[in-house]
């Protein structure tokens, strides 16, 4: 049984170190991209409180396609430069978004998302995949968590 949690009141950078440490834990032995995901995806949904989404979607023949996550059923496709994900994937720069409702061409999967953190993961150099986390709090996501996501998106490189 894996039972990875952050001790209660943990300040978010040690949260973050932790939740890296599980998700490194779990897809360090393990080739299979979509087992990797999906393991991934239970440990920002079990760490990270405040989220009505949390997954992936994979760059697959020049557009976004859905991948293992968290959550309500979302959009299948998203074509790349649309939304904060298509965008996160085509500039290959993180997305931090306060107000989804002010983001030009955001695609809302589910009405209650208010605020957004889509971090792009690469390999050789190539966006091969983008993490994004969704809640319903305005404002809910902060350097720390960039900081955190990204350095998850780090390791995943070789491992999704
Ligand atoms: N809101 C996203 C689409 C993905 S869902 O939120 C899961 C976007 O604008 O890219």
């Amino acid at each position: 049984m894996f039972d990875f949690r952050p001790a209660p009141d943990c300040p978010k950078p040690e949260a973050y170190r932790q939740l890296v440490d599980a998700a490194d834990a779990l897809t360090s032995g393990e080739s299979d991209a979509v087992a990797n995901m999906a393991n991934v995806a239970a440990v920002l949904w079990d760490f990270l409180p405040d989220l009505n989404w949390a997954g992936f979607y994979r760059v697959i023949e020049g557009e976004l396609v859905l991948g293992p996550f968290m959550g309500r059923p979302a959009c299948i496709r998203i074509p790349m430069g649309s939304g904060v994900c298509g965008v996160a994937a085509k500039t290959g720069e993180t997305q931090l978004v306060e107000d989804v409702h002010a983001f030009p061409g955001h695609i809302a999967c589910d009405s209650v998302t208010n605020s957004e953190l889509v971090v792009p993961v690469t390999r050789d150099g190539q966006v091969i995949a983008v993490i994004d986390l969704d809640s319903p709090r305005t404002s809910r996501f902060d350097q720390e968590d960039r900081d955190g996501v990204e350095k998850l998106a780090q390791i995943l490189g070789s491992r999704i």
